[in-house]
């Protein structure tokens, strides 16, 4: 491609270190789409000849049928997917297919492929975290009143649903659909036509290659246009996010699963055995999106250290900023059909999360907002009456319902035996009704109207 100024050909290190078609040729189908609308404009604008124009795109066509069947040789001596297109366009057409680069160069080139690779990528993803969202709302209406014990420091704290624990998870994903939308839009610009990174003097036509490739208008700056990867840094911190979301998600159901919590049975499809220990029930699906969010992170940090150092506007460093997010949003997307999969068939013992809701005192909050409440106590005596009675129970070893009225009389004489209602873990989450509290009626709304908003496109 630039032999007038070089007699050798490169050393083989060279070609290896230099090579990208190992991994960019996962961009071939925007490569082509990228190509049809610059030769498209090419010919409208009178700069190609029709003629020429329509050739170069016929034979863009064909050889896009040859990479959809997998019939197309890549080679690393043509460096990347850029020029391994054109070299195959010149050997269908011949020396027209130099014609095609005419106020073009790679730098543009390879923006407009990985704008148009992450665009599309976000909105699968934006399908996956949905549906993910869905089974989670479905479980949460399932089991809006299932008690189970809520933590703060991993202690027992108070009593929550299971419902209310899995619409958290869908409230995090509703932001991280959010912050992928936002990514969206502002990547939705096209640089092609920025050439190497002056600009053209070929009177090209940069509003009607934006219109064609989907994008809502031109890049302003032909510099910022080559050298921006913003779009990718965004979406990878949206996705590490994500992942983060979803590898604390898996942390629970490995906890959770464990036969000392005992809340839930992963099915078979999503547990595997140990090879010397029959008992064993390993989550290793959830260890696995919890490990793998790593990888996510990895990448974005990854191409933050890429690009802190770049001078504008182009460099071959750039060229690294495509295995990580590949890779990276590749694994979000693993990461999040595994997890759809285990929320889709986990069972949960619902015995088990009741009993230990109620144990650790959980419900010694609500014994304090009653004595605030039907004595009038300020909230920090009450604090201090109720931690008595923890005290009390703890020194027997039984739960607080299990204290006789004598007993709780010792503490505090006005007590009667209503305060037995206030110890249950069902009462404690149905006086929850503050918006966005736990109580089973608020959960089963807020799981209803997040199914309402997922089904309705
Ligand atoms: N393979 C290159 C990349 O991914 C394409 C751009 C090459 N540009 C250049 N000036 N060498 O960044």
């Amino acid at each position: 491609m630039w032999g007038g100024r070089f007699a050798d050909s490169p050393d083989a290190i060279m070609e290896e270190i230099n090579a990208s078609i190992d991994f960019d040729q996962k961009l071939a189908a925007y490569d082509i789409a990228g190509s049809l609308a610059h030769v498209a404009m090419l010919g409208e604008t009178g700069i190609l000849s029709k003629d020429d124009a329509a050739k170069i795109a016929e034979a863009l066509g064909r050889i896009r049928g040859e990479i959809e069947k997998g019939d197309f040789t890549y080679s690393r001596k043509l460096e990347d997917i850029h020029m391994n297109v054109e070299a195959r366009l010149a050997d269908l057409i011949g020396p027209a297919a130099g014609r095609l680069h005419t106020a073009r160069s790679r730098n543009d080139q390879v923006a407009v492929d990985f704008r148009l690779y992450v665009r599309a990528t976000i909105e699968a993803l934006d399908g996956q975290i949905a549906a993910l969202q869905l089974a989670l709302a479905e479980k949460a209406l399932t089991f809006a009143g299932a008690v189970m014990p809520g933590f703060t420091h991993l202690q027992s704290a108070q009593p929550v649903t299971l419902g209310h624990h899995l619409l958290a998870y869908v409230e995090m994903l509703g932001r991280d659909r959010g912050r992928f939308r936002d990514a969206r839009a502002r990547l939705n610009e096209s640089p092609l036509g920025a050439a190497a990174l002056a600009g053209t003097s070929f009177p090209i036509d940069r509003f009607a290659t934006a219109k064609a490739l989907g994008f809502d208008r031109p890049t302003a700056n032909s510099l910022d246009s080559v050298s921006d990867r913003d779009f990718v840094i965004e979406t990878l911190s949206a996705a590490a996010l994500c992942a983060v979301h979803l590898s604390r998600f898996a942390e629970e159901i490995v906890l959770w699963a464990t036969p000392q919590f005992g809340f839930l049975r992963l099915s078979d499809k999503f547990s595997t055995g140990s090879s010397i220990m029959p008992q064993k029930r390993n989550p290793d699906a959830a260890e696995l999106v919890r490990g793998k969010s790593g990888r996510v992170i990895g990448a974005l940090t990854g191409l933050l250290v890429v690009l802190k150092g770049l001078p504008l506007a182009y460099s071959k460093d750039m060229q690294e900023d495509k295995e990580g997010t590949f890779d990276a949003l590749q694994t979000l997307s693993l990461c999040l059909a595994a997890t759809k999969g285990m929320v889709g068939d986990f069972v949960p013992d619902l015995a088990r999360m009741k009993a230990a809701a109620g144990a650790g005192y959980a419900t010694a909050t609500d014994l304090a907002d009653y004595l605030v409440r039907e004595l009038g106590l300020p909230f920090r005596e009450a604090h201090h009456v109720t931690g008595r009675l923890v005290g009390l129970a703890a020194e027997r070893g039984i739960g607080l319902e299990a204290l006789s009225l004598t007993e709780i009389k010792t503490v505090e004489p006005r007590l009667t035996d209503q305060v037995f209602a206030v110890l249950g873990v069902e009462n404690s989450v149905a006086s929850r009704t503050s918006y966005g509290g736990t109580a089973p009626a608020n959960v089963a709304e807020q799981a209803q109207a997040w199914l309402d908003r997922l089904k309705t496109p």
